[in-house]
């Protein structure tokens, strides 16, 4: 274990632990409306891409309780809600990009109303050919951006030039964010052209500027807040905007409050999902599986628009290393434009897919040689950092903090891998239908925002006269504790108890410009930011008390909820009392912002990471190859949190982050039928992991160490490294599809009963018909 500092590094509950679990955590749904609120409701297109040549929406109208209906004639702004490019409109105009597409927006009395209202108009479309998947992208050429390449040395050289070598291509399928807390905002108008919003959002300030926008209006004008989300796994990083400015919108026409409530089958037919990817390699090495020359091509679904796919895409490049140094490589990456819902950010922001390609390579390697998987990844480890060997990145980042292969050695240890790889071979030696597999994948995750700029924050932070404290940061919580490791932050630089912090619910209007709570940064950005702001507050109490006892400031401690200096003691509480009558400031605002990290946009290189996190997982798996049917057995996780600011948060986000990583690539399938239309809408088609999906053996632990930067109190970020954790219990079912045919393993994610029984030739239905 830790050792405690106080109040960093305690296993302290979730700040709002009590109030999820009795239900009086308020959620975006829960708030009491205003007098006179109304209730919004899209009505989608039936078509995955087509020219509205009429459409009628006087039935829409004359329905009960409709109080206005708007379309994309109805916006004063601009009718657009991409973050990057302005290729995404709030509501279609004319023209139809995917099936489910918000067309028009119905404002009524109450939420069934307005719904039952959206079902009631008529259409009529010019049909254009639909481009559905990223492999009809590619032969169409149909990209949202540019392809873009990074290679490093002669890759045909030293393919040519390779003892082995082995070409492929696999199918990687998308997730569904599923968090338990649909998309939802409310705009409420204020006086003088002014709106407050309250969305569950993860981009508090990108949803003023895109309301600000689609209204025509300046951002002062536009106030956003958001206390909490129920899970938001980057799915409400870019795409609440759509929401946030079809309430805003029917506010502003109809000057009443306006709530918008996504019923669940439409939030999952109008929000884009994790980007589903083609992969194509060609790669060559040598006895031991050494990678001696790659060349990969990772072609990923975007959908219809932009959004966020630049860099997504980009951190799949980065990412397609994961723990291996790539000697010759050139990694082509396109970016494919389809009619379908606009793909976005989901935990891991297109890492996980990057690692889950250069894992299956190496998975490849191994069985063509004939190897443990785990030897050939061994070999392929970075060099460590003393050494100018096989230490920098195909972008050009020196990896300086290495830790993946004493991680992976210890792990390896606790989880006892070599006896249960020898049980396991003879266990399926005298198993003709059960066969089990065990797969130890390693995870090396860059933290940072790659576009330099986001790497900022701010917090406000304000001490009242009776030694109470509240502060708000930039960030939002999501469930991932984020709030809970500010308190404790702030409660340590004051010698307080974290009771003696609160927290208030992240306003555009109190602490401005902030980046997205994403890329894992939210503690390590806004951590900064408040511990600046109450190092300020501090130092003017220090400067205060150390005065008038003749001590250097900086020899006083707050601790306990005393503060000394010298030979006096005095409580916290009554030395703010004192400052305060001697009208000392004690509020302030901190800023932080990210040191060492560039990164030039155009040629990709350079360092777009401050650190690595790291972390490492065993899975052991059983299939039954006569129904496909899988189970996790055991598994066993080691992940780098640097210096653990608080281990119960820590380990809830490493369990949960391996399960979601599991859950995308054994049982999450999303279906789209051949006209485009997705038809996993619903839990009911849509299979989320479930309580008993969790292993019944599965031990998490810490990995010792401290960053080796200067990030908070040397810890390291978690929020999204541990997803990537469950691409373990992928390669333990490709482990346990070879021990059944005994040969090389072709398998597509997400591993279902289906594709594990094509895998093993026990399913004679193709893919496109099952
Ligand atoms: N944990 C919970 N419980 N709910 C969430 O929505 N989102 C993940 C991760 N962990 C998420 C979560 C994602 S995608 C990110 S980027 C980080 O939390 C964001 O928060 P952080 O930067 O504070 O870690
Ligand atoms: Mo997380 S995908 O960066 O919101």
């Amino acid at each position: 274990m830790m050792v405690p500092r106080g109040v960093i590094g305690a296993s302290l509950p979730h700040e709002s632990a009590k109030l999820h679990v009795s239900g009086r955590a308020q959620y975006t749904d829960d708030m009491p409306l205003p007098a006179g609120a109304l209730h919004a409701a899209f009505g989608s297109a039936p078509v995955a891409h087509g020219q509205i040549t009429a459409m009628d929406l006087a039935a829409v109208r004359a329905a009960p309780g409709v109080v206005k209906v708007l379309t994309a004639a109805d916006i004063p702004g601009e009718n657009n809600c991409g973050p990057v490019l302005h290729d995404d409109p709030i509501l279609a105009d004319g023209l139809v990009q995917y099936w489910g597409q918000p067309l028009f927006l119905v404002v009524a009395t109450g939420h069934d109303a307005a719904r039952r209202a959206a079902r009631l108009a008529k259409f009529e479309f010019e049909p254009l050919p639909a481009v559905l998947t990223a492999e009809a992208a590619m032969a169409a050429e149909s990209w949202v951006l540019p392809p873009v390449e990074v290679r490093r040395g002669d890759v045909v050289t030293a393919l040519a030039a390779a003892k082995y070598r082995l070409q492929g291509a696999v199918d990687l399928g998308g997730q569904e964010h599923f968090y338990l807390e649909g998309q939802i905002a409310i705009a409420t108008l204020r006086e003088d052209d002014s709106i407050h919003l309250n969305v569950s959002t993860q981009h508090p300030t990108e949803m003023q500027h895109m309301v600000a926008h689609a209204l025509g209006w300046r951002a002062h004008q536009v106030s956003v807040e958001c206390r909490r989300m129920g899970g938001g796994f980057g799915g409400k990083e870019s795409q609440s905007s759509q929401i946030s400015c079809a309430a805003a919108l029917a506010a502003w026409h109809t000057k009443r409050p306006v709530k918008l409530r996504l019923d669940r089958d439409d939030d999952m037919t109008i929000t884009g999902k994790r980007h589903d990817f083609r992969i194509e390699w060609n790669v060559g090495f040598d006895a031991e599986g050494r990678i001696e020359g790659l060349a990969l091509t990772l072609a990923s679904r975007c959908g219809f628009s932009a959004d966020l796919s630049g860099p997504i895409n980009d951190r799949t490049i980065f990412h397609a290393d994961n723990c291996y140094y790539l000697d010759a490589v050139a990694i082509r990456s396109l970016r494919c434009k389809t009619n379908t819902v606009s793909n976005t950010a989901f935990r891991g922001f297109g890492g996980p897919q990057g690692m889950f390609a250069i894992e299956t390579i190496i998975d490849d390697i191994a069985r063509h040689l004939g190897c443990d998987p785990l030897d050939v990844r061994r070999v392929n480890f970075y060099g460590d950092s003393r050494g100018t060997q096989r230490n920098v990145t195909h972008y050009g980042m020196k990896v300086e903090d290495n830790i993946a292969p004493a991680l992976v050695e210890q792990l390896v240890r606790d989880c006892d891998y070599a006896a249960r790889r020898v049980e396991i071979a003879r266990f399926n030696a005298s198993s003709p239908i059960i066969k089990r597999g065990l797969a130890l994948t390693p995870v090396k995750f860059g933290i940072s925002f790659t576009a330099t700029m986001y790497n900022q924050a701010g917090a406000q932070v304000a001490v009242y006269s009776d030694g109470t404290v509240l502060l708000t940061h930039g960030g939002t919580e999501m469930g991932q504790g984020l709030y809970t490791k500010i308190r404790q932050i702030v409660a340590h630089e004051f010698g307080l108890q974290v009771e003696d912090v609160r927290l208030s619910p992240t306003d555009t209007s109190r602490v401005p410009n902030t980046s997205a709570t994403a890329a894992s940064s939210g503690t390590d950005l806004n951590g900064k930011a408040a511990q600046a702001a109450a190092q300020a507050i501090r130092a003017r109490l220090s400067a205060f008390i150390a005065a008038r006892n003749a001590v250097p400031p900086e020899h006083v401690l707050f601790t306990g909820g005393r503060v000394i200096a010298g030979s006096e003691i005095i409580p916290f509480v009554d030395l703010v009392g004192q400052a305060y009558r001697a009208r000392i400031q004690l509020w302030d605002a901190g800023f932080y912002a990210t040191p060492k990290i560039h990164y030039d946009p155009h040629t990709m290189m350079g360092r777009p990471f401050y650190y690595f996190a790291y972390g490492a997982a065993c899975a052991e798996v059983a299939l039954d190859t006569l129904t496909g049917e899988s189970r996790v057995l055991r598994a066993d996780i080691l992940h780098d949190v640097g210096r653990s600011l608080n281990p119960a948060i820590d380990i809830g986000q490493i369990e949960g982050g391996f399960i979601q990583g599991m859950g995308w690539l054994t049982s999450e399938e999303l279906w789209w039928k051949p006209d485009g239309r997705l038809m996993t809408h619903a839990p009911s088609t849509y299979k989320i992991p479930a309580v008993s999906d969790c292993p019944p053996v599965f031990n998490v632990k810490l990995f010792e160490g401290e960053n080796v930067e200067d990030a908070i109190h040397k810890s390291k970020a978690v929020g999204e490294p541990p997803l990537m954790l469950g691409l373990s219990v992928f390669f333990a079912l490709r482990d346990a599809c070879a021990a059944a045919t005994g040969g090389p393993v072709e398998l597509s994610a997400p591993a279902t009963p289906e594709a594990l029984l094509r895998a093993i030739g026990g399913l004679a239905i193709p893919a496109e018909a099952a």
